[in-house]
Formats: C-alpha cells, sequence, structure tokens
C-alpha cells in the first residue's frame, strides 16, 4: 500500500513533532525534509562554498547522513537554521532534493514527509496534506524553552546569550524567506487541513492528524 502524508508549516510551528508521532502511531516510514536542506547547508559551510552550488555538492551532503559517526546535533543551531533558508532559495540544491524526497515518499507501507512545500511541490498527489502555523510569539517561546532545557541538560553555555527576541528576529526572517522565495515557497495547498496550534497542546494536535487520517484510510 502506497499512502503519503505530508505535513507542512512554518518553523517552530510544532509539525516536526506532529510529524514523527503520526508516522509511529500508523508504523509509516518518516522523512524530516528539513534535515536535507540542513545537511547541506552545514556541508557547504564547511567546505567555504559560498557561490556555484553542484549537483555533486548535494550528493557529497546527502552522504553525510549515512555516515555512521555524523552527529545530526550539528544541524540544529541557529546559524545552520538560517543558512539551510537562504540555500534552500537555490535551484540546483531543491531539483537534486526532490528526486530524493519523492523516491521516499513512494515507498511501500505509508509515508510522513514534513517540510515547507510536500504538499505542492514534492508530493502533490499526497493523500492527505496538513499545514500547520502558530502565532510567532508563541513558536519563539517554544523554541526558546527548548534552548533553555537544552543548556540545562548539557551544562553548557551555548546559546547562553540567545534572548527570546532574537529567536522572533530569527523566525520572522526565515519566514520571510520561505515565503517569499521564487521556487517552491512556503504556502498551503489548497487543499491542506489548516492547524493552528497556537492554542492546542501537541497531543491535541495529533489526535486531530490521527483523526483526519484514520477516516481516509477507513474509506
Ligand atoms: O524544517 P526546518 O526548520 O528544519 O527547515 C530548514 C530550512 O530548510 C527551512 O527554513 C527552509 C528549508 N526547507 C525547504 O525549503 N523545503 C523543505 N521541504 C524543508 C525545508
Amino acid at each position: 500500500m502506497k499512502f503519503i502524508v505530508a505535513i507542512d508549516g512554518t518553523a517552530a510551528s510544532g509539525k516536526g513533532t506532529l510529524a514523527k508521532k503520526t508516522a509511529n502511531h500508523f508504523g509509516f516510514k518518516y522523512l524530516d525534509t528539513g534535515i536535507l536542506y540542513r545537511v547541506v547547508a552545514y556541508y557547504l559551510k564547511s567546505a567555504e562554498i559560498h557561490s556555484e552550488i553542484s549537483k555533486q555538492n548535494v550528493q557529497d551532503s546527502l552522504r553525510l547522513l549515512i555516515n555512521k559517526d555524523f552527529q545530526l546535533s550539528h544541524l540544529r543551531n541557529e546559524e545552520i537554521s538560517l543558512k539551510a533558508s537562504i540555500i534552500s532559495k537555490n535551484k540546483i540544491v531543491r531539483d537534486n532534493l526532490l528526486t530524493y524526497q519523492r523516491e521516499f515518499a513512494m515507498q511501500e507501507g505509508g509515508t510522513v514527509l514534513d517540510g515547507r512545500d510536500i504538499g505542492t511541490v514534492v508530493c502533490p498527489n499526497a493523500d492527505i496534506k496538513i499545514f500547520v502555523d502558530a502565532d510567532i510569539e508563541i513558536r519563539a517561546k517554544r523554541r526558546y524553552d527548548q534552548y533553555l532545557k537544552k543548556n540545562s541538560n548539557s551544562n553548557s553555555n551555548s546559546n547562553s546569550n540567545l534572548n527570546l527576541s532574537d529567536i522572533i528576529d530569527d523566525l520572522t526572517k526565515r519566514d520571510y524567506i520561505d515565503k517569499n522565495r521564487q521556487l517552491s515557497p512556503l504556502v498551503s495547498a489548497k487543499d491542506a487541513y489548516l492547524l493552528d496550534t497556537s492554542n492546542i497542546t501537541s497531543d491535541d494536535g495529533l489526535k486531530k492528524i490521527i483523526q483526519i487520517i484514520s477516516r481516509k484510510l477507513e474509506k
């Protein structure tokens, strides 16, 4: 059985957690497509490539993800977040990641992909499309709480200077780039269910998504 769930939305809207839990619930395979853009950003930064990005660069970046010594934590910081948003405007990057994402989506047994353009460009024929969003202050506060938790767990001082207004600025910048780029901008597909997570818990959001998918699977 092929069954594709496309979950798009703004940064820090909670779409990643919802997508992962949805995949777990139904036993579907899960792909966080943001990680693909992040690893390309990380690779280009490490290799000091600032222009003329090639297909080979994208392929070499993806290879990092299958290296078991590579730490995904390198990809989850504000610098890489912003850089990923910037390099995601590039056509060579998008075209080469598109093939990878479509192949993943078409696997048997059900798949969930989360990102920015899954329901509009990567899988326009997805069985279910969800668009997740929340007020920017709420998204920023959630991100800030994650940082505080991470720093207190690791006793690290990194990001200790980060404050809420920095995060609001950062998310505003990323929203702007993601929504206004020429290629595959962040926009809800016309046939997507809109899920505003501003005033609901992650569990409530998950329940709603499970309900939508179950209804479709029963048909
Ligand atoms: O979901 P994320 O925050 O990890 O994504 C990082 C950046 O990657 C995001 O700002 C834009 C880009 N991206 C994209 O252009 N298309 C996707 N399907 C996923 C991410």
